[in-house]
């Protein structure tokens, strides 16, 4: 079975879209085949990735009302080793079609059974909300990536994100765990930057990437030429960075990806994933610190030992 992490922050903007289509990209130039989800009505990651949402025949709207299985909506991109399940504008129904539905939290989970098998990774990009579509990616998933924007109030909101994920946890997905928080639109020039990730780093500790994504005009221009970073101007710095990012998870991810590549797993979809760190970093980089290429200078150098309010969260 293929890992899921899902890419969420309730907060609007802080570059989960460009982080999915990134991510996957990269994870897929390192030749590891990898499902990229749309789970937003918005569909930005949809024509981030050159589909034109509304020639797009059966989205993951028709996958979570039962109408076609997930495998009918995965479509192939121009990048080897990369397909994707499109959203749709329809989308914005779903979650109160969805609200009658029994154990509505787990439709994505039970919708995608089947085909995670066939990746390595599947990238989930969450809406800015914390409602039904995004209770159902931390229910499908077997980690969370959080996107946090370097600038002011950066932590607001993260205490109700890390909540759900305790709830999730506890009543629907007890093997969630934090891949990582990652801080984006970093701006080397200003301290405030500098600022900000030190409080990142404070609050949840070696929870925090690493690698981290610099501010880079790029990255901003790609989606409209419907192109992840790495297609569309590869020695960027933007592009460095997301392919820093996808060898960080790797890294992170080697047990896991040994089990996969063995074929060891279980047939039983609900049997849990190998441990992929020590039990108090699980699913973060506990390798983090051997990665600093891409890292920003003076940015993170000091991870802090103590206990973080992150912690309470670990798994
Ligand atoms: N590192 C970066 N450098 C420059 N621009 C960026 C960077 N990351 C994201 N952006 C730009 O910031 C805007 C918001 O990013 P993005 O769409 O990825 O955020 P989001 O969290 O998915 O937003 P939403 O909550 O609306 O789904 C976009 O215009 C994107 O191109
Ligand atoms: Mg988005």
């Amino acid at each position: 079975m293929g890992k899921v992490i899902a890419i969420a922050n309730q907060k609007g903007g802080v570059g989960k879209t460009t982080t999915a289509i990134n991510l996957a990209a990269s994870l897929a130039a390192t030749e590891h085949s990898t499902l990229l989800i749309d789970i937003d009505p918005q569909a930005n990651c949809t024509s981030g990735i050159g589909l034109e949402p509304k020639d797009v025949e059966a989205s993951i709207y028709e996958a979570l009302i039962g109408e076609v299985s997930a495998q009918e909506t995965v479509l192939s991109t121009e990048i080897p080793f990369l397909d994707v399940v499109p959203s749709h504008i329809n989308l914005v129904g779903a979650e109160i079609e969805m609200i009658d539905v029994m154990e509505r939290e787990k439709i994505l989970s039970n919708a995608l059974k089947r085909v995670r098998r066939k990746y390595d990774f599947v990238v989930i990009d969450c809406p800015p909300s914390l409602g039904l579509l995004t209770l159902n990616s931390l229910t499908a998933a077997n980690s969370v990536l959080i996107p946090v924007q370097a600038e002011y109030f950066a932590l607001e909101g993260l205490g109700q994100l890390l909540n759900t994920i305790k709830i999730v946890r506890q009543h629907l997905n007890p093997d969630l765990e934090i891949e990582g928080v990652l801080l984006t639109m970093f701006d080397t020039r200003l301290r405030l930057s500098n600022q900000v990730a030190q409080e990142v780093r404070r609050y949840f500790g070696d929870k925090v990437f690493e690698t981290i994504v610099q501010r880079n005009v790029r990255l901003s221009e790609a989606p409209s030429f419907g192109k992840p970073v790495i297609l569309y101007d590869a020695t960027s710095k933007g592009s460095r960075n997301y392919m820093s990012l996808a060898r960080e998870i790797l890294a992170d991810n080697q047990r896991f990806l040994q089990h996969h590549s063995n074929g060891s797993e279980s047939d039983d979809d609900s049997a849990p994933l190998p441990a992929t760190g020590n039990p108090s970093t699980t699913g973060t980089a506990s390798n983090r610190a051997d990665n600093p290429e891409e890292s920003v200078p003076g940015a993170l150098s000091e991870a802090p030992e103590e206990k973080t309010p992150a912690n309470d969260f670990s798994l």
